[in-house]
């Protein structure tokens, strides 16, 4: 493990310029400085380094973060692994401080894991080109199937013989542990003979290039044999989270914002070589939460190619409403029948083979809706039924306008009305809610896969709500652009000093809504002001970096955008506040000013959300002939609008008549 101290020296060692130029080509415009993304593929740069601040955004993916985020999304590394590239670069010396005995033996159970696999590895590739019953059997098979010699060797695919005990032997006299052998699955576990025998054999390669396993194909076509066997699961290989081809797809995922999926080995090799290099196989399974989160990293669109008949297919589309929980735009293709990726695309050749995906790709939920209302056809019972699956697909989705798109697509195919499909998925997301509200009740702070890998903060934080989760959309409603106004000063400005008062930005603010901190109308925001508060009660700073770094995705993706966009006004700002707009950004100089303006026009909105909530009680109490509650209710209704206009008079805001 790498010290606080290093990690804070390497944060601070790192430029991420200097960090970004050792990838991407970068020129200065104004005070930034501009590339081509190397996160999705682009002709025009929009990819914007801020040395100021310290970060990077691209404005037309959306990527951003600081130079550790940089080098984990676009080398794969894992938070230390970022850390320790950086201070190889800074030639800061890492004195990794000691760990646990267990963890220590853990690591070194998986180095030598890997060590023995890298061993199988060259056994089975030596077998496939240097033996004469290598070449004659495996390598023609290999070459009669349609695969290059280059292609072969980029996916370690080799050759194990018939023979009883080969690589047992070679193990041995290479002086290699049998327990290891057997941990893996390479041999039998009384260690007496070989597990692959008579089978080419595929690594399997863990995200960094490393073989974590092997799968064997039989050579033989006796139908009662199976035709593939697979390394057991393992310390180094979880299958659940391993996708075959993510290693060598990686870039080209990346690069073409997509990920095709395939079933097979094979297929993910011959498309691979045919120049369609974005994509993995799930190895005949269906698709695992962890698996859609390797594809998430790193992009959002997923197209799923199908070789089979509709009954399978059907099947299939069952696993996918994991896929849009994870907010994947997700396309289906169906290839003709009797044919699998591998061998369509060599019968057509890759440019008719992309061609067929370009056309022949379905939207997953059109794509669903259609297929099952053409075998419900006249069966109002079994309609029914169907509606409520496929509203059961878009509840799941997180973003609501996706949603609605969706909502109004399917209703013209079903021939239903929008609103009652609207109301049907509202049930089923409320419904989720409460479950998973419960849920997080009952385990607080139980973090997921993806978190897993974040930094520990290093000083003890509040713990995080579990709430709703939200993605920031650039709509905004009813107070969202105020609040936003605020956590964006919290962001920016939360460390710096008031002179005026010596208080902070964030405590004023902060100190201001203390009773409206339960009433944001946007749940992040709402989040965020609470967590800050809390910080502040516990008299931990805040800082830009604490936002940057923050164990919360959408917090960090929320950082890093008010921290790379100019200054945004509510488009109304101007015609309800009689504010003048500045159509420059905001100085950071001026933050003071902002800073209460901000909290006025924050405040004013909140009191004046009283306001109507206290009239209708007036108007229910004089319906009622309440007299008594209608004077008292009138005494409140003055004073709030005293507190707002003497807010409004001291801010110079002028209120417009409503
Ligand atoms: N599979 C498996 N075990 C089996 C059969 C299949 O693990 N007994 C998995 C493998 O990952 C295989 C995938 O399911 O790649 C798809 O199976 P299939 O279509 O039968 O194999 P192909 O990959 O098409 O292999 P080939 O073209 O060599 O027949
Ligand atoms: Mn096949």
């Amino acid at each position: 493990m790498i010290p606080p101290k290093t990690v804070r020296d390497i944060l601070d060692a790192a430029r991420i310029e200097e960090v970004v130029e050792d990838f991407v080509t970068l020129r200065k415009r104004g005070v930034n400085l501009i590339g081509l993304c190397p996160f999705h593929h682009e002709k025009t740069p929009s990819f914007n380094v801020n040395p100021a601040r310290n970060i990077f955004k691209c404005f037309g993916c959306g990527k951003g973060g600081d130079a550790v985020t940089f080098l984990m999304e676009l080398e794969g590394f894992t938070y230390p692994d970022a850390l320790r590239w950086i201070a190889r670069k800074y030639r800061i010396e890492v004195e990794e401080i000691q760990q646990s005995p267990e963890y220590i033996a853990e690591q070194q159970l998986a180095e030598s894991l890997y060590i023995v696999n890298d061993f199988a590895l060259q056994h089975f590739q030596d077998q496939l080109f240097e033996t004469d019953e290598g070449k004659s059997v495996a390598l023609s098979y290999f070459k009669k199937r349609g695969l290059r010699e280059d292609t072969i060797r980029a996916f370690g695919l080799g050759y194990a013989p018939d023979q009883r005990d080969l690589l047992l032997q070679r193990a041995k006299t290479a002086g290699h542990n049998l327990e290891l052998l057997k941990k893996n699955g390479l041999c039998s576990q009384d260690g007496t003979r070989d597990f692959f025998r008579g089978r080419v054999m595929f690594a399997i390669h863990n995200l960094s290039g490393k073989v974590a396993a092997f799968a064997g194909r039989t050579m033989s076509s006796d139908k009662t044999i199976p035709k593939y066997i697979n390394s057991p699961e393992t310390e180094i290989y979880v299958k659940n989270k391993t996708l075959y081809g993510a290693f060598q797809a990686k870039k080209a995922i990346r690069k073409q914002d997509e990920c095709i999926l395939v079933e097979g080995y094979m297929d993910v090799i011959s498309l691979y070589q045919a120049g369609i290099e974005n994509v993995v196989a799930s190895s005949g399974t269906s698709l695992t939460e962890g698996q859609l989160q390797l594809i998430k990293r790193n992009t959002s669109n997923l197209k799923i190619l199908y070789d089979g008949d509709p009954a399978g297919v059907k099947a299939a589309l069952r696993g996918l409403d994991l896929a849009l929980e994870q907010d994947l735009n997700v396309k289906i293709v169906l290839l003709p029948e009797g044919e699998d990726p591998d061998s369509y695309v060599q019968k057509i050749g890759s440019e008719a083979f992309e061609a067929y995906l370009s056309r022949e790709s379905k939207d997953f939920i059109l794509f669903k809706t259609a297929l099952l209302l053409e075998e419900t056809q006249g069966d109002p019972v079994r309609r029914a039924g169907l509606i409520k699956d496929i509203m059961g697909s878009i509840a799941r989705i997180p973003d609501p306008i996706k949603r609605g798109t969706y909502l109004r697509e399917c209703a013209a195919l079903l021939e239903v009305s929008e609103q009652v499909l609207h109301e049907e998925t509202n049930k089923l997301i409320v419904a989720a809610l409460r479950k998973k509200a419960d849920r997080d009740a009952r385990q607080p702070g139980a973090a997921s896969d993806s978190q897993a890998e974040m930094p520990p903060p290093d000083v003890p934080v509040p713990a995080w709500e579990p709430g709703i989760p939200v993605r920031e959309k650039p709509v905004q409603r009813g107070d969202e652009f105020q609040e936003r106004d605020l956590i964006r000063l919290l962001v920016q400005y939360g460390d710096q000093v008031l002179p005026e008062e010596n208080v902070t930005v964030a405590e004023l603010i902060l100190a201001d809504i203390e009773e409206s901190l339960g009433d944001f109308d946007n749940p992040l925001y709402g989040r965020i002001a609470r967590e800050c508060h809390a910080h502040l009660v516990q008299q931990q700073p805040l800082s830009q970096a604490y936002f940057i770094n923050h164990e919360q995705p959408e917090v960090r993706e929320l950082a890093i955008d008010l921290l790379s966009s100019p200054w945004e006004y509510s488009p109304n700002w101007e015609s309800k506040w009689n504010f003048p707009l500045q159509n420059q950004k905001m100085p950071d100089v001026n933050f003071d000013t902002d800073a209460r303006k901000a909290l006025s026009v924050f405040k004013i909105r909140k009191l004046n959300k009283l306001l109507d909530t206290n009239k209708a009680r007036l108007k229910a109490a004089a319906l009622q002939g309440d007299e008594k509650s209608e004077r008292n209710l009138l005494q409140i209704n003055m004073k709030i609008e005293q507190a707002r206009n003497k807010i409004a008079k001291e801010a110079g805001i002028v209120l417009l008549p409503k």
